[in-house]
C-alpha cells in the first residue's frame, strides 16, 4: 500500500485504520508505532522518513528533583473517581489471592512484564539478558493496586515507588512486598499522580497498567503521567478496547459468564481504542512508539504478545524534550 503525507494527529488515525483494513495480517507488534502511524516525532515533519531512534535519556532521574525545563508548577485536575475506587477499596483483600478477582491480572502479568522488560531495556539501552536490567532506574507504577506489577519490576533491579488512590490497597501492597527482600525497597504511598506531579517528582518510567478505564478523565489522568516522565523518559499504558469483542469477553464472559471479575467492574463505554490512547498521548508529549494486544488461549490458560489488539492492549511511548 501507499502511505499519504499526514499533518495531523486525525489523519494519523485514518491511517492507522485503514493500515489494519487494508492489511489485517500486518504486524505492528514490536514494530515502531509512530512511523506506522507517521505521527509527529520530536517535531520532525510528517514527511520526514527517517528511521525513528529516540535519544538515549539519562537515567537514574531523581525523585524530588524535577528537570529545570518543567519546573514550574503543573496542576491537573482530579483523576479520582469514587463509585471506581469504592470498587477497588471492596475487594482490597483479595489482591494476592490468585484465584479471586485479580485472577486475570495474575494471570496476564508474565506478559505484561515481558512487554514492559523489552521496550525499558531496548530504551534505556540496557541488557535484557542480564538478572537485574531496571538497575538505575526510576519507576512509578499508577494505579499500583496490591503491587502485582511493582514486584516484578523491582526485581528486575528498578528503583520502585507505587501509588494507589485507595489505602487498603498500598497497606496490603506494603504488607506483601515487605516478606522478600528483593521488594522491600518499594515505596508504597496512598496518593494520586496529579498530587505527585505538584512535589515536582519525575521518574525514567511511569507505569500504569489498567487504571486509565477507571479514572475521572483519561486525558487529565495522561497529562499527570507525562508531566511524571523525565524528557525522553519512558511511559507505558495498558487497558482494554472499546470493541465489540472486548464487550463480549471482558463483561459478559469475565463478569457474568466465568465470574473471574464481580459483576459491574468494568464499564464498557469507559474503555479506550488504540487510536484515542495514542492521540491521548500524543497530546501530552508522549509519542506512542510500540503497542501489542494481549491475548487468551482458554485452553491453556495463557495470555500471549500478540498484534490483535482487538481487547487487552498496551502502549509504549516517550516523553518528547520540548
Ligand atoms: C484494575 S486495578 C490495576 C492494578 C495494577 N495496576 C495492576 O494492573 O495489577 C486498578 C487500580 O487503579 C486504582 N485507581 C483507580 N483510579 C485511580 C486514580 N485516579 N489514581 C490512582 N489509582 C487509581 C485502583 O484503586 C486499583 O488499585
Amino acid at each position: 500500500m501507499t502511505w499519504r503525507v499526514l499533518r495531523g494527529p486525525e489523519r494519523a488515525v485514518l491511517s492507522f485504520a485503514s493500515m489494519r483494513l487494508l492489511n489485517p495480517a500486518s504486524s505492528f507488534l514490536r514494530r515502531p508505532v509512530a512511523s506506522l502511524l507517521r505521527l509527529p516525532v520530536q517535531k520532525r515533519s510528517f514527511a520526514d522518513s527517517a528511521p525513528l531512534t529516540p535519544p538515549v535519556p539519562e537515567t537514574g532521574a531523581e525523585a524530588g528533583s524535577g528537570d529545570s525545563s518543567n519546573s514550574k508548577q503543573a496542576s491537573f485536575r482530579s483523576s479520582l473517581n469514587e463509585a471506581e475506587l469504592a470498587k477497588f477499596s471492596a475487594i482490597a483483600e483479595t489482591w494476592w489471592d490468585s484465584q479471586g478477582p485479580f485472577k486475570p491480572l495474575h494471570l496476564m502479568n508474565p506478559t505484561r512484564v515481558s512487554f514492559i522488560r523489552s521496550t525499558l531495556c531496548r530504551h534505556f539501552k540496557k541488557d535484557p539478558s542480564s538478572a537485574r536490567p531496571f538497575e538505575g532506574l526510576r519507576i512509578v507504577d499508577v494505579g499500583c493496586g496490591g503491587g502485582i506489577v511493582s514486584e516484578p519490576l523491582a526485581r528486575l533491579g528498578a528503583t520502585v515507588t507505587g501509588i494507589d488512590a485507595v489505602e487498603k490497597n498500598t497497606n496490603i501492597a506494603r504488607i506483601h512486598a515487605a516478606s522478600d527482600p528483593l521488594t522491600s525497597s518499594i515505596e508504597y504511598r496512598c496518593t494520586t499522580a496529579e498530587e505527585l506531579v505538584k512535589e515536582n517528582t519525575k521518574f525514567d518510567a511511569v507505569i500504569s497498567l489498567e487504571v486509565i478505564e477507571h479514572v475521572a478523565d483519561p486525558l487529565e489522568f495522561c497529562k499527570s503521567l507525562a508531566a511524571l516522565t523525565v524528557p525522553n523518559g519512558a511511559t507505558i499504558v495498558s487497558t482494554i478496547n472499546r470493541s465489540m469483542r472486548s464487550y463480549a469477553t471482558a463483561i459478559i464472559a469475565a463478569e457474568y459468564l466465568l465470574n473471574w471479575l464481580p459483576k459491574g467492574t468494568h464499564e464498557w463505554s469507559r474503555f479506550l481504542t488504540p487510536e484515542e490512547l495514542v492521540l491521548i498521548l500524543e497530546r501530552t508529549s508522549v509519542s506512542v512508539q510500540e503497542m501489542a494486544g494481549f491475548v487468551y488461549n482458554p485452553l491453556t490458560g495463557d495470555w500471549t504478545l500478540s498484534d490483535d489488539t482487538s481487547v487487552n492492549f498496551i502502549a509504549f511511548g516517550t516523553k518528547r524534550n520540548e
